[in-house]
């Protein structure tokens, strides 16, 4: 089998477009035409299969070593799909620190129509058993948790949840196959927002699924030609393009990443980082066992003479944006963006406080990045100060 750098250039190409093109085209048909009435045809109608969705479909399947593959609109309607294979009755464990859109689709949903939930902390082990009961049919867990990068073992997981007949399902979004495979794990459905890491590039929403046997991948193909959330052509071939540069691109977002941990490791404004690569951690010994690289993610708290929102807003080159996985550095405060809809004692207590700051780390030269926070370090202690002078 060929190299997984390999695989990500080429996928499986699929030679039938008479041009001698290097691509896979677009193929931006709804509908297909019938040798005859009778004929049994390969590609009908574009919801229930299309060459370019196809393309993408295995070449993800492929890169992580599952037997099927698909491509939805978004990651929630590939998290959907997952769910949607449950039955009314059937109860389900997922990680404390999911998502928040996959937290709202099970608790505002999937909930209504009969499916239960129980919360575990997958990083202790010992609660997952517990949490078992008689109609427990799955874990669905990320193995890398936002925004705090707190790592479980797939491996650990997978073993509990085999031992009780369990099905074990991973949001792979933060580590993508190019850092770890879960399949290969123990897991037996992978999830991504193809958004991120795969895309790449800011500039698409996509979701994905790949199951670990045939009879998963009948059911998951079910949802998505019955339900009909499938990605376009137009934008599978963007993951397509973006997946052929993932590894160059988290080997400098991984790089940029500690780079900028080297810079704030001095300042005395940031009290705490978290990243799966500082050693000495618990997460460290996780990630540095079944992980290939630590991602390009990280958090950082900022100390009580540091004005949070002036730092962020005062960022020049790093975006003030959610979302992560792209080209471009990206900013964000979980205690007023993407975690804003907990109530604030519920952000507290998953140790979102309104000084974390959360950096999706991007492609370019880090000196400018480390610069760029620098600066924003500079005004917003300097604010601070400012603001307390204003008010004695
Ligand atoms: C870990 C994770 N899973 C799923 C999703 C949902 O994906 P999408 O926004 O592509 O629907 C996100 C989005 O931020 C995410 O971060």
């Amino acid at each position: 089998m060929t190299g997984f750098n390999t695989n990500l250039v080429h996928g499986e190409s699929i030679h039938d477009n008479q041009t001698g093109a290097v691509n896979t085209p677009i193929y931006n048909s709804s509908t297909y035409a019938y040798p005859s009435a009778t004929s049994k045809v390969r590609w009908d109608y574009e919801r229930s299969g299309n060459p370019t969705r196809e393309f993408l479909e295995k070449q993800v399947t492929r890169l992580e070593e599952g037997k099927n593959g698909f491509a939805f609109a978004s990651g929630m309607a590939a998290i959907h799909a997952v769910f949607a294979i449950f039955k009314p009755g059937d109860h389900i464990l997922i990680g404390n620190q999911i998502y928040g859109g996959t937290y709202r689709i099970l608790n505002q949903y999937f909930k209504e129509r009969g499916t239960s939930f129980s919360v575990v902390d997958t990083t202790k082990l010992e609660t997952i058993e517990s949490a078992i009961q008689t109609n427990t049919k799955a874990i669905y867990f990320e193995p890398v948790t936002n925004p705090l990068l707190h790592v479980s073992s797939v491996t650990a997981v997978a073993k509990i949840a085999k031992k009780h007949q369990l099905l074990t399902i991973v949001d792979n979004t933060f580590l993508t196959p190019y850092l770890q495979k879960p399949l290969k794990l123990g897991a037996d459905i992978v999830v991504h927002s193809a958004t991120k890491y795969l895309g790449g590039h800011s500039d698409v929403i996509a979701g994905l699924v790949i199951t670990n046997s045939e009879k998963l991948g009948k059911q998951i193909y079910f949802i998505q030609n019955a339900l009909g959330g499938v990605l376009s052509p137009e934008s599978a071939n963007l993951i397509r393009r973006g997946i052929q540069t993932l590894s160059v691109r988290m080997d400098r977002q991984q790089q940029n990443a500690f780079d900028i941990i080297r810079f704030l490791k001095k300042r005395s404004e940031v009290t705490q980082i978290y990243y799966p690569g500082i050693e000495g951690t618990k997460d460290y010994l996780i990630a540095s066992r079944e992980l290939k690289g630590f991602g390009g993610v990280l958090s950082f708290e900022l100390g009580e003479k540091v004005d949070a929102v002036a730092f962020v807003n005062h960022l020049q080159l790093i975006r003030l944006a959610v979302s992560l996985g792209a080209v471009e550095s990206l900013a964000e405060l979980p205690y007023e963006m993407s975690h804003a809809e907990l109530p604030p004692a519920e952000r507290m207590k998953a140790g979102i406080s309104p000084k974390l700051i959360r950096l999706a780390v991007g492609i370019e030269d880090s000196q400018d990045l480390v610069a760029d926070l620098e600066q924003a370090l500079e005004f917003s202690v300097n604010s601070v100060t400012l603001n307390q002078a204003n008010v004695q």
